[in-house]
């Protein structure tokens, strides 16, 4: 059995360069590796295990010798490629909004909704990277005692924005330092020294799309639209992975020692929770890895029913390219190509 040839377009961002960084960590298997960028990018190169790979240019030729190919971009490449991949016969795994709540998409966790993958048409979504810790929590919390609401607030670092991003608050961050004036492009606001409660476009009902994308997304990974969601997503002045801030209410009272176990047991989650050691998930300590981090479990004061947490994850990482891979070697299991591979 031949091994699938891989595209990566968009290689050069934030998430690109790290999903390149793991399939070589994970040793994915396949018989040819295609990286591509934008025109800026034509012609440079970049390593993969050793080896110089020249960027190109993302086509339809390019993409009918593929037979699978990671999205990371924006969302009009996404919009094109997309429907374009399939097409050409390439299985198509996208990390924009642009998909992820179409019925026929599967968006997948595959620690949570592995089978989802079955029946896929070519195009598959990974969720928001805000939203793929939260529903990990979730599913393992709510498969003992169903969950009735959930309140999240969330501290997103930069990276998730790309890399531009990182470079605009490193480079505001000196700024500041130097007493120098500041320019913000990549956000309304300057970021460094500042939280920002803004992700995204604002909607009617008043709340950014981020945190709707949080809200549906995680609705439709746990296959529980009736799960009243309410969150606020914050930028904060942080590089890489993301912090939650969570309140659960269940249909019967949780105990955070079986929340504890149940996190614990979950594919995936790692317990950090020793508070009186100043022990909890930090944003720094999940960076590079894939874990999904919980601490601070606690009783939620506020409802008898109700359980307070503090989730940590890294968006590039769990949040984006590994789900993504992830997600691939769940299509590779099932054989789930769209051509014939012999
Ligand atoms: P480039 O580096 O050449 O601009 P980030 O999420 O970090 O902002 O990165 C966005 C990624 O999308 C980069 O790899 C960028 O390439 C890539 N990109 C932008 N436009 C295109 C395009 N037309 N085709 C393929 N990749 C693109």
């Amino acid at each position: 059995m031949s091994n699938p040839r891989v595209a990566i377009v968009g290689a050069t961002g934030a998430v690109g360069r790290v999903a390149l960084q793991i399939l070589e960590e994970r040793g994915f298997a396949m018989d040819a590796l295609r990286l591509t960028a934008s025109h800026r990018s034509v012609g440079k190169t970049m390593i993969y295990k050793g080896q110089e790979i020249t960027i190109e240019a993302t086509t339809a030729e390019l993409l009918a010798e593929c037979d699978l190919a990671f999205v990371s971009a924006n969302d009009d490449i996404s919009q094109e490629i997309g429907v374009l991949g399939p097409q050409q016969g390439c299985v198509v795994i996208d990390d924009s909004g642009v998909w992820r709540m179409d019925p026929s998409v599967p968006l997948v966790v595959p620690e949570i909704n592995a089978d989802d993958v079955d029946g896929h048409k070519g195009l598959l979504a990974i969720p928001n990277c805000s939203t793929t810790p939260l529903a990990m929590t979730l599913a393992a919390l709510g498969a003992k005692n169903p969950i009735k609401r959930v309140i999240a607030s969330t501290y997103q670092s930069v990276s998730g924005t790309g890399s531009a991003a990182v470079a605009e608050l490193n480079t505001q961050a000196a700024q500041v330092l130097a007493g120098e004036p500041t320019t913000a492009e990549s956000y309304p606001h300057q970021i460094a020294f500042n939280v920002l409660p803004h992700i995204g476009s604002l909607k009617e009902d008043g709340y950014y799309s981020e945190e709707v994308k949080m809200r549906q997304e995680t609705q439709k990974i746990l296959h529980r639209p009736d799960i009243a969601i309410s969150t606020t997503c914050v930028r904060v002045p942080v590089p890489i992975s993301h912090s939650e801030a969570v309140n659960i209410e269940f249909e019967r009272p949780m105990d955070p020692d079986e929340a504890r176990e149940l996190l614990a047991a979950f594919p995936g989650i790692v317990v950090v929770d020793d508070p009186a050691n100043a022990k909890y998930p930090m944003p720094i300590d999940a960076a590079g890895t894939d874990e999904t981090y919980v601490g601070r479990i606690r009783k939620d004061s506020s409802h008898p029913n109700g359980l307070a947490l503090w989730i940590v994850s890294d968006n590039l990482r769990k949040g984006a390219a590994t789900n993504a891979i992830q997600i691939a070697e769940e299509v590779a299991k099932r054989g789930a190509w769209l051509r014939e591979r012999v």
